[in-house]
């Protein structure tokens, strides 16, 4: 399929890894990015990080979440590193105009991450492990650059467990489309759910596990998750990309698309994405 991800990175350096990016960097998605913050992913995180250490953001993005993490660790250095040379000069972008002088941002590779080994105090990744095919070969080089006592916190979407409600009459196809899209790209809808075992795998001791919601129940939330649906879902590039691949036909999605215009209207119009999130700890 044409990958929705740009070649950029892939040009800048030869030795990155194939990999096809379900999301892209379209402004829609960039939308959604930047309603995210520390606080609102890393809930489970936060109180484990201490003034001082050293934290790597693996799969920044555009540093909505990094430029909190950075505050928590200051005067402590956080690094952050994407595949992607647009994201990463956003982020080092947020940081000047934020004043956090403690954060860094460069391109790098998940897979072989830029880092010595026993480098790093704690290693934080929100959204990313679903992209990568190679999830055992992530988690390993996040295992390899903590320092032993080190911990890791991964953050991931449970596509099964995400809703409409009121529900559209063809609900479960339309997310069943965006789940069979991802794999198709290598991805794993399932993820947020997959990592007390992944971590437990990778050598991780003392792995805790758990789950919550992201709510769009307000006016305005229904208003932007709509907007980011229509845009983003039922925009021109993922629907060829469905279509190209047969997970869908153009009148499908066309229709689904309609009955989004209806839910947008409901007063019980309300929707969440699941998320799964796990901590592990390097052993001594
Ligand atoms: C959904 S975004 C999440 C960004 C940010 N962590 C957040 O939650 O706001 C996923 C990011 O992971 C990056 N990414 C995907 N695969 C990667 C890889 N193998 N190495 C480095 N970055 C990767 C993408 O470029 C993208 O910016």
């Amino acid at each position: 399929m044409n990958s929705m991800r740009g070649e950029m990175s892939k040009q800048d350096n030869p030795d990155m890894h194939d990999q096809r990016y379900t999301m892209g960097y379209s402004e829609e998605f960039q939308l959604l990015l930047r309603r995210r913050s520390a606080a609102n992913t890393a809930a489970h995180f936060l109180p484990l990080l201490k003034p001082g250490m050293r934290l790597l953001d693996v799969g920044c993005g555009p540093g909505s979440i990094s430029m909190g993490l950075a505050d928590v660790v200051a005067p402590g250095d956080l690094i952050g590193i994407d595949m992607e040379e647009t994201q990463i000069s956003l982020a080092n972008a947020a940081a000047s105009a934020g004043g956090h002088s403690n954060a860094r941002f460069q391109v790098g590779d998940a897979l072989n991450l830029p880092f010595e080994d026993n480098s790093f105090d704690a290693v934080h990744s929100h959204a990313v492990l679903m992209h990568i095919p190679d999830v055992s070969g992530a988690a390993a080089e996040m295992f390899r650059v903590l320092k032993p006592g080190g911990l890791l916190s991964c953050r991931d979407v449970i596509l099964s467990s995400c809703f409409f409600e009121p529900r559209l009459d063809d609900y479960s196809k339309a997310w069943d489309v965006f789940g069979r899209l991802l794999a198709a790209n290598g991805g794993h809808p399932e993820m947020g759910k997959e990592f007390k075992g992944l971590l437990h795998s990778t050598g991780f001791a003392d792995v805790a596990a758990s789950a919550s919601f992201e709510c769009f129940s307000s006016r305005d939330d229904v208003e932007f998750f709509y907007s980011f649906v229509k845009g983003w879902f039922f925009g021109d590039q993922t629907v060829a990309a469905a279509v190209k691949l047969g997970l869908a036909s153009a009148a499908e999605l066309g229709r689904w698309s309609d009955q989004m215009d209806q839910w947008r209207t409901e007063a019980a119009a309300f929707a969440a994405i699941s998320w799964g999130e796990a901590i592990g700890v390097k052993p001594e």
